[in-house]
């Protein structure tokens, strides 16, 4: 996981500095360029110029670092109850844990730039003490907000990284660290040819091998464990020796994750069909069990 967000940042790092090259390049800056002291406070800019066009050092006056709304919608026949987890050291959204019952929709804003995570929580409920815990995805903090804690796996991710400035978005879902609901992600504007739909429709819960699945109290199979998270061996987990996409390849395990889901990732680096991403500024909808 770790591995692959690095990744992405290092993709996304290249594809800022090729669009932002360094020095002087950066046309709505000409004609500022002169008075731009070595390394800090910028002369005041006319608010026409420093209108988001990329350069952090306009981000007070940058109008155009409006939030990513998120969707969520709920179409399992059962209450699922999303939780949200910003990394990077940024302020929590808004909310971080809430329920979606059957048929409902619920937004948040996302202000970019943001890195983070959502995920759906099954089977939740408030015990006698009045302790929230939920038999999948379950975040530990004892109540429908998750706090800043993210969910217990196996548990299946959508992943963000939202670009400032209506930059380039990237967006996966990730069966890495296991399974818990079918789950997929659309975007609703942007542009870009890996600009689609994200989903995760298969209920690998369905044909998870007896050595991986979770069961509930009722003996069903409510997750589906990944075979890093169960055996712990490098060739699964793709560290050690196995630490590279070119020797860290699918197992009879992953395969499991990607019949039923091939456009998410289900295993660390599963990069080529799992990474979609977006510009412009898109807004993007979660379905659980699209
Ligand atoms: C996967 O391969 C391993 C090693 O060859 C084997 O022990 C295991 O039973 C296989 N599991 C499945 C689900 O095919």
């Amino acid at each position: 996981m770790m591995k692959k967000q690095f990744a992405i940042l290092l993709l996304h790092l290249f594809c800022s500095a090729a669009f932002f090259p360094q020095g002087l390049a950066r046309p709505w800056l000409q004609g500022f360029e002169d008075e731009e002291p070595q390394g800090f406070a910028l002369p005041p800019i006319p608010s026409k110029v420093a209108k988001c066009l990329g350069d952090f050092h306009v981000e007070k006056k940058c109008v155009g670092a409006h939030p990513a709304k998120i969707t969520f919608t709920n179409n399992c026949p059962y209450t699922v109850w999303p939780g949200t987890l910003t990394g990077g050291n940024r302020p929590q959204l808004s909310r971080t844990g809430f329920q979606l019952a059957t048929k409902e929709t619920q937004s948040l804003d996302a202000p970019a730039p943001f890195t983070g995570r959502f995920w759906g929580r099954t089977q939740c409920s408030t015990d006698s003490s009045g302790r929230f815990t939920c038999a999948t995805g379950d975040c530990g903090s004892g109540q429908v907000s998750c706090n800043g804690a993210g969910g217990n796996p196996p548990v299946s991710l959508v992943e963000f990284t939202l670009a400032e400035n209506n930059g380039q978005d990237f967006y996966d879902i990730s069966l890495v660290d296991g399974f818990n609901v079918p789950v997929s992600v659309s975007p609703q504007g942007g542009s870009g040819n890996k600009c689609t739909t994200a989903s995760c429709p298969g209920n690998v819960n369905s044909v998870c091998p007896t050595q991986l699945a979770v069961k509930g109290s009722d003996g069903s199979i409510i997750a589906c464990k990944s075979a890093c998270e169960e055996f712990n061996q490098p060739e699964y987990c793709c560290t050690g020796n196995f630490n590279t996409p070119e020797t860290c390849k699918p197992t009879n395990y992953s395969m499991i994750f990607k019949n039923q889901c091939p456009q998410a990732y289900s295993y660390a680096y599963d990069d080529s069909s799992s990474t979609f991403s977006c510009s412009g500024g898109a807004n993007y909808a979660i379905t659980f069990c699209p």
